[in-house]
């Protein structure tokens, strides 16, 4: 029977491309968000491996939602989280670039005031560090009623959770702080599982819309980490700290997809290691 892998926020930018691989791999793949909705795609490549996958509705804060879909499940993926504790900039992100890219970028953290908030959940703390402990800590309870822990079962299976390389420049530092504190919540469970922890870059689409704001981004850093290498030859530290490599959505899940079939592996993934730097 084939190995059953849940997604949480599978219908997302990443969470797709992870569903996708994890398909075309074998894996009989669940995905989990609020609307439950397939991602939208008028790629035939695409439509076939979307037709594959079971599309869900859940939500992460609310265990009974989903806790009898994580029965039987090998491996667990957290692909959910936010940049920004605005909840205007993901709209902006996906709205077409102005001419003027000065204020375009500008418009990302701006936006009504961020202390109205509509969801009481879009802060660091809850998207991107309970989020993760709920789903995980739901998952050891699932494996907790199947009965008596042996290594093989504990090697079995997974939880990957989705942090990040650094901070960005202009992100505030509860992002990473977040993130970081996640992965020592998780770490703390590999008695029952083994913990993955992705830390990629800023994300792009191998196929990607060249109008997008994201490819716009995406080749401004390029232009950026290219600079670094070939004109100042990584000599200085602090650039090389700033300026980092992206990585794309098909880089991070193909990494994903390879720590989860090796049973020995078991930690953190860096963002060199995802790109074999
Ligand atoms: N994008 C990047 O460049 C980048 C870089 C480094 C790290 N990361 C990390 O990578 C991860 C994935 O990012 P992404 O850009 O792919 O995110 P995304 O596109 O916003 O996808 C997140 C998905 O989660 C679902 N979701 C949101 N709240 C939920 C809830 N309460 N319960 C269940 N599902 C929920 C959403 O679907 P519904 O709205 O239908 O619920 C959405 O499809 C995040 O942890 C992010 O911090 C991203």
């Amino acid at each position: 029977m084939a190995s059953k892998l849940i997604v949480f926020g599978g219908n997302g930018f990443l969470g797709k491309r992870i569903c996708q691989e994890a398909v075309t791999a074998g894996y009989q793949v669940v995905s989990v968000s609020r609307s439950g909705k397939a991602p939208h795609s008028n790629e035939l490549n695409d439509k076939q491996w979307i037709q594959e996958v079971q599309w869900t509705a859940a939500d992460i804060f609310k265990p009974d939602s989903y806790h009898e879909l994580l029965k039987g499940a090998h491996n667990v993926v957290h692909s959910l989280g936010i940049l920004l504790e605005n909840e205007n900039y993901k709209k902006t992100l996906s709205k077409t670039p102005t001419n003027d890219s000065k204020s375009y970028l500008l418009s990302i953290g701006a936006g009504p005031n961020p202390l109205k908030k509509s969801n009481p959940y879009w802060t660091y703390e809850m998207m991107n560090k309970q989020s993760a402990v709920i789903l995980a800590n739901t998952f050891k309870q699932e494996i907790l009623k199947e009965g008596k822990m042996e290594q093989a079962k504990v090697n079995e299976r997974s939880f990957t959770y989705i942090s990040a390389d650094k901070g960005f420049p202009m992100i505030p530092g509860g992002y990473i702080n977040s993130k970081r504190e996640a992965e020592i919540e998780i770490e703390k469970m590999k008695k029952y599982f083994r913990p993955i922890i992705m830390r990629p870059g800023f994300m792009f689409d191998e196929r990607k819309n060249a109008i997008e704001p994201r490819s716009f981004i995406h080749t401004a850093l390029e232009l950026l980490y290219c600079g670094n290498k070939f004109l100042l030859q990584n000599k200085l530290q602090f650039m090389n700290d700033l300026i980092r490599p992206t990585v794309s959505t098909q880089q991070v899940s193909h990494s994903i997809l390879t720590k989860m079939k090796d049973p020995n592996f078991s930690g953190v993934v860096t963002l060199e290691e995802i790109l074999h730097i």
